[in-house]
């Protein structure tokens, strides 16, 4: 069985996440949260079947399959457009799409059409905005729309111009009490989970003590209730150094570079493709001509 987290019917659902932070008598030892980033079809179903508790359609998806330099220019339809994807490939993963740059930073009431966009057109079951305190009305307002919400603090990358570049978050005393502050404030809001990103072991240990909402953890140590990574950095198929927390699990970049290198190769030489590679005429090919997909 796999070890996804199971409502009765197998699909994972903002309520099992909730949970998994209360242990129970039947539960006295909660799994912790597995959430990894999707942004197609493929992808979605080979990470529901490894058994992913969240698949979070994250605007990271500008930089690592768009080619962005930074997550800012991401579009809602374009987060509209890849949640889709994903919504067709997830079985039982719960689906959370990122709120990109600009379509939470107006009029709450503007904020709330996106995101019911996110769950009407798209499929998804939540939604994620950064930042604490000064999303609070709004998380509020998402949250009375029946749109449950991922909060996000400490590095926060839509904030990229305003913390001066992507720098470990909380480190002093004074900035570590904000970012308390903050995460009080995200559950409060009525979050039913928040993502802490590159902030001291130390101060998520505190944020993940004092919440009684999960904790998702990116750069954040190991006590968090969760881990979040990036596919694409922890399977080696993006194009900058990785981050001191990024565990790499596999170097598909290596991989697909041979096999093509291969490819080429083999197309070159003419070894492929071969015979029994090929269609014959009637009369000469004695199987079914019909084209196998
Ligand atoms: O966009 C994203 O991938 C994210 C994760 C890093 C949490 O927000």
């Amino acid at each position: 069985m796999s070890a996804a987290i199971r409502a009765g019917n197998g699909k994972v659902t903002v309520p099992d996440v909730l949970h998994r932070k209360l242990p129970t008598p039947e539960n006295p030892d909660p799994q912790k949260v597995t959430c990894l980033t999707a942004y197609d079809y493929p992808t979605a179903r080979l990470l529901d079947d490894a058994g992913v508790d969240i698949l979070l359609v994250g605007d990271s998806l500008g930089m690592v399959v768009l080619g962005y330099e930074n997550t800012l220019p991401v579009t809602l339809e374009e987060i509209l457009h890849h949640t889709r994807a994903v919504r067709r490939g997830a079985r039982r993963a719960l689906v959370v799409a990122d709120l990109p740059y600009g379509t939470y930073h107006g009029s709450a009431e503007e904020a709330v059409r996106n995101a019911i966009r996110c769950v009407k057109e798209a499929g998804a079951e939540a939604v994620k905005v950064e930042g604490g305190e000064r999303r609070l009305g709004l998380i509020h307002q998402l949250v009375e729309a029946e749109i449950p919400v991922m909060g996000h603090i400490g590095l926060t990358p839509q904030s990229l111009h305003q913390l001066g570049g992507y720098k470990v978050q909380g480190k002093t005393s004074d900035a570590a009490e904000r970012l308390l502050r903050d995460a009080r404030a995200v559950e409060a809001a009525g979050a039913f989970a928040i993502v802490l990103e590159a902030i001291p072991r130390e101060l998520a240990a505190r944020v993940t003590h004092e919440l009684s909402i999960p904790t998702i953890g990116i750069g954040a140590g190991p006590d968090c209730d969760g881990q979040v990574l990036v596919l694409h950095d922890m399977l080696g198929l993006s194009f900058t150094p990785p981050a001191k927390f990024v565990r790499r699990y596999a170097d598909l970049g290596e991989v697909v570079r041979a096999a093509v290198t291969e490819f080429c190769r083999d197309v070159r030489s003419g070894s492929f493709p071969s015979d029994a590679e090929s269609y014959h005429a009637a009369g000469v090919e004695s199987g079914s001509s019909r084209l196998r997909r």
